[in-house]
């Protein structure tokens, strides 16, 4: 069997940082409030020129860089982003003429934060198939220019960044112990358009629009769909909470990280939380939390890694990678 095996992770982040406190002299919060509910501390936000295809060519050179290949080594290009520069192309096609990459396959996937797990798992599927031979999965948000800046339901709670990894195609014995992806499962249910949308769109406003979200239904839905995703994840695996070393989730809110973990019984000193330094990077979130524990030595080659996310749609995801 052909397994999807990480071979490399990247990220960038905006130089610009927006603390809480600067957010308080914007809109009526405080750093009380934001920490006390969302975890999150400060953000970073893009200037004018840092489009979601220049972070994402960022974070994409990073990642080679780190897998020892240049852009030709690369047949596949997936993008995940609800940002992207233009209506089209793609961001991927971007990142592919950036990276001097002109063969293979470039697209850009939309299922908003949950963008990393689906576009990780579509990856898989090309390399477990024999369909491409070395990937590249970025996330790439720039969510500063969809937030109402006025709202302050909203605006506290997003920030910009992009992260990457480089998938390979490797033989493997199909055992738990190979290196790779080993399992993943997707899901989404679109009845629920109205608790997280964004009021634009080419097609039914000729606008950009704005986020809009029903925070609290989103929690509620949140913990429940993802503590579903893996529990399915370890009953069809067999592997247990136990055996994860290191839990990587999207990263929304500090509480529901927290109470997702401890419903699944996952020790908090094995998650990985980097929402308090980036706020909610949408589909960039996970790739820079990995990207970020692999730079500071906590996730080892060998080591069990759960990632997982939800966002609007609904959708939702988790997968499993031996690192
Ligand atoms: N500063 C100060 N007060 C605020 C702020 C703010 N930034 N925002 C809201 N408030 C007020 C509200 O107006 C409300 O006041 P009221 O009681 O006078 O009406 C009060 O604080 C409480 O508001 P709630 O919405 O009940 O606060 P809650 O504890 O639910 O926290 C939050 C809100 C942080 C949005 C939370 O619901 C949440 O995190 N939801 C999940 C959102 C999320 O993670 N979305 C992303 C997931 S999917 C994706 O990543 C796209």
């Amino acid at each position: 069997t052909l397994r999807s095996v990480v071979i490399g992770c990247g990220h960038s982040l905006p130089e610009r940082v927006l603390t809480n406190a600067e957010l308080s002299t914007m809109v009526d919060t405080s750093d009380e409030w934001i920490i006390e509910r969302t975890g999150i501390r400060r953000r970073h936000i893009a200037a004018k020129e840092e489009t979601t295809s220049v972070l994402a060519t960022r974070a994409a050179r990073a990642a080679l860089a780190s897998a020892g290949l240049s852009g030709p080594d690369i047949d596949l290009i997936i993008v995940a982003t609800a940002t992207p520069d233009y209506t089209f192309p793609a961001v991927a096609t971007q990142v592919q003429a950036a990276l001097g990459s002109h063969t293979g396959a470039a697209f850009d996937m939309q299922a908003v934060c949950s963008g990393f797990v689906y576009a990780l798992t579509t990856a898989d599927k090309f390399l477990a198939a024999g369909a491409a031979r070395r990937a590249l999965v970025i996330g790439a948000e720039t969510f500063s220019r969809i937030l109402d800046w006025t709202d302050r339901t909203t605006c506290v709670l997003f920030g910009d960044g992009a992260g990457a990894v480089v998938l390979e195609a490797r033989r493997g014995d199909g055992e738990l112990t190979d290196r790779g992806v080993l399992s993943t499962h997707l899901r989404a249910d679109g009845r629920h358009l109205d608790k997280l949308f964004v009021d634009g769109g080419p097609s039914a406003t000729a606008t950009t629009g704005h986020l809009r979200m029903e925070g609290k239904e989103v929690f509620r839905h949140a913990v429940t769909c993802l503590a579903e995703t893996i529990e399915e994840t370890f009953r069809l695996t067999g592997v247990t909470a136990d055996q994860i070393d290191w839990f990587v989730p999207h990263q929304a809110n500090r509480r529901i990280i927290d109470a997702t973990a401890r419903k699944l019984g996952i020790d908090a000193s094995r998650v990985v939380v980097t929402v308090e330094d980036h706020g909610n990077t949408s589909a960039a979130s996970i790739p820079l939390a990995l990207a970020t524990a692999c730079a500071d030595g906590r996730i080892k080659p060998g080591q069990l890694v759960l990632i997982e996310a939800m966002g609007g749609g609904f959708t939702w995801g988790s997968a499993l990678i031996r690192w």
